[in-house]
């Protein structure tokens, strides 16, 4: 079941998203966050900064779990999304170093790498509120559209559409990895909550896919649509092909803004 709540703008987005997150963090105790990169959920990780220098969000016990990242790049390298996470995120918030989780884009091991990955997700006791952002070809983390899914961590090759998407945080297109490792689609599945973020009208096209397609590998987030729990904050760019279509959709309720406030 997947609820839908048009935020007005990216402010409104990232500001309802922080709200779920904060009161997840204060009632679940330790808390295992799943947690995306990308343009999108950036507002979301200011947010939280801004309640945690406020006094008002604590992070000892919240351990992470990011999606993915790039095949070659060191945690040093801007473009990485280890470097995305401390920049954004963790520099700013008192969570301790042993309780962050993120895949590791040079290695010697593939597989070891990929088994540590899921084990520590496993021995955490699973992930209790994912966190996504969504390409605009239905990607989710770097699970590519294709003739199937992997369950598990894994290695994958980019859709050229993803490298010339992702291309604008590069200087160009050639420097973007080809590669990437990311938690496939049965661990994000696993998660008891998701959380999904969308904003702007280039993915307006793939989030009323997500609520409305047919569930299929070819446009990964329809998957979602199975899931028991999924929230989606998207905005009224991104939400604009599906808001006042879906009311009376099995798949999808919308909310309007103010129900979201029941999440405060
Ligand atoms: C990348 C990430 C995804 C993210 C997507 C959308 O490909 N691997 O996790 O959701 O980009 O990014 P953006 O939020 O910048 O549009």
């Amino acid at each position: 079941m997947i609820q839908l709540i048009i935020a007005n703008n990216y402010e409104d987005m990232s500001k309802k998203a922080s709200k779920l997150l904060i009161s997840r963090i204060k009632d679940t105790i330790p808390l295992n966050l799943g947690l995306a990169t990308g343009s999108t959920p950036v507002g979301l990780y200011k947010e939280l900064v801004t309640e945690y220098a406020n006094g008002n969000l604590d992070f000892e016990h919240t351990r992470t779990f990011n999606l993915d990242e790039y095949i070659g790049l060191s945690p040093y390298n801007p473009n990485s999304y280890s470097y995305y996470m401390w920049k954004h995120f963790f520099s700013h918030i008192n969570i301790r170093k042993e309780n962050i989780h993120i895949p590791p884009g040079i290695f010697a091991n593939e597989q070891k790498v990929i088994d540590d990955y899921e084990e520590a997700i496993v021995q955490a006791g699973g992930i209790d509120l994912q966190v996504l952002g969504i390409g605009a070809n239905g990607h989710i983390g770097f699970n590519e559209p294709g003739e199937s899914l992997s369950v598990s961590t894994h290695i994958v090759e980019l859709k050229s559409e993803t490298i010339k998407a992702n291309s604008r945080f590069f200087e160009n297109k050639d420097e973007v990895p080809k590669k990437a490792i990311t938690m496939g689609m049965g661990k994000i599945m696993e998660a008891k909550e998701i959380l999904l973020l969308a904003s702007g009208k280039e993915k307006a096209k793939a989030l009323a896919q997500t609520v409305k397609g047919i569930v299929e590998t070819h446009c990964p987030s329809t998957i979602l649509q199975i899931h028991p729990n999924v929230k989606i904050i998207a905005d009224k760019e991104a939400s604009f092909l599906i808001a006042d279509r879906i009311r009376a959709s099995n798949n999808c309720i919308l909310f309007s803004s103010d129900r979201m406030e029941q999440y405060g």
